[in-house]
């Protein structure tokens, strides 16, 4: 395809210097696939320790970050801050700011736009409800998300796509390897309609949801699956696995 396989592990709000200090160990010592770009979603308050700590070759990601460089904004994190701690990707949109935190998809879509402009690379997520997909209105659901995200992107090779089923998240049902591929490639083709037949095969689309060594070779071998977000599976020494997935 063209595509360099891309896996993100999204750490969340979990680990402390001690148990990150020994995953980072393991990442640094294990032989990654070269032909595979990887990324790890660190919690803000560890993206300086991370960054000192893990290889050169592995990327770090914040999970968050605001829409705006600096000012009178409490608690949040301005993608310069980002930056300015040797950071290169942030995670927008992730299901979790969605519906836990009520981001809306204007927020995102004003987030995606600013983090690019100041040189971040962006993982942008999108991905439907369970009761969206019962309903059938899936592909409605991710093409309004990604016309959003897409509406603020000028340079598409500094934005990976993440199509997380929210109902896969955390909850032990991967998508199969079917349904994945048939989102992916629908969102493949939303992008050669909407934006260009360039962008839409050069755009990595990765999978969210479950992923684990056991579900990722499999999904891998899809056409349209182009890496990987990892949750869970993203905090054991099993996410060196999912990096080498792609044989
Ligand atoms: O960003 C990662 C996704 O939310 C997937 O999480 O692998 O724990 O299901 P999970």
């Amino acid at each position: 395809t063209g595509r360099k396989f891309f896996v993100g592990g999204n750490w969340k709000m979990n680990g402390d210097k001690k148990s990150l200090g020994e995953l980072i160990k393991t990442m640094n010592a294990a032989k990654l696939n070269a032909d595979t770009d990887v990324v790890c979603g660190a919690p803000t308050i560890y993206l300086d320790f991370v960054r000192s700590k893990l290889d050169a070759k592995i990327g770090v990601a914040a999970q968050n970050c605001y829409k705006v460089a600096k000012g009178a904004f409490t608690g949040e994190t301005s993608p310069a801050m980002i930056l300015d701690c040797g950071v290169k990707w942030v995670i927008l949109g992730h299901s979790e700011r969605r519906h836990v935190f009520g981001e809306s998809d204007e927020l995102i879509g004003q987030k995606v736009a600013h983090a690019l402009e100041c040189g971040l690379g962006v993982i942008a997520c999108i991905g439907e409800k369970l009761d969206e997909r019962e309903a059938g209105i899936t592909e409605k659901v991710v093409y309004a998300q990604t016309k959003v995200i897409a509406d603020n992107v000028k340079d598409w090779s500094k934005v990976v796509l993440a199509y997380e089923p929210v109902w896969a998240i955390g909850t032990g049902k991967t998508a199969s390897p079917q349904q994945a591929q048939d989102v992916h490639d629908k969102l493949r083709q939303w992008m050669k309609a909407n934006v260009s037949e360039a962008v839409a095969s050069s755009v990595r689309i990765i999978y969210g949801g479950s992923v684990t060594g056991g579900t990722c070779k499999e999904l891998a071998s899809q056409k349209d699956v182009d890496g990987f977000l990892v949750g869970g599976a993203a905090l054991k020494p099993e996410i060196v696995d999912i990096i080498n997935a792609k044989a």
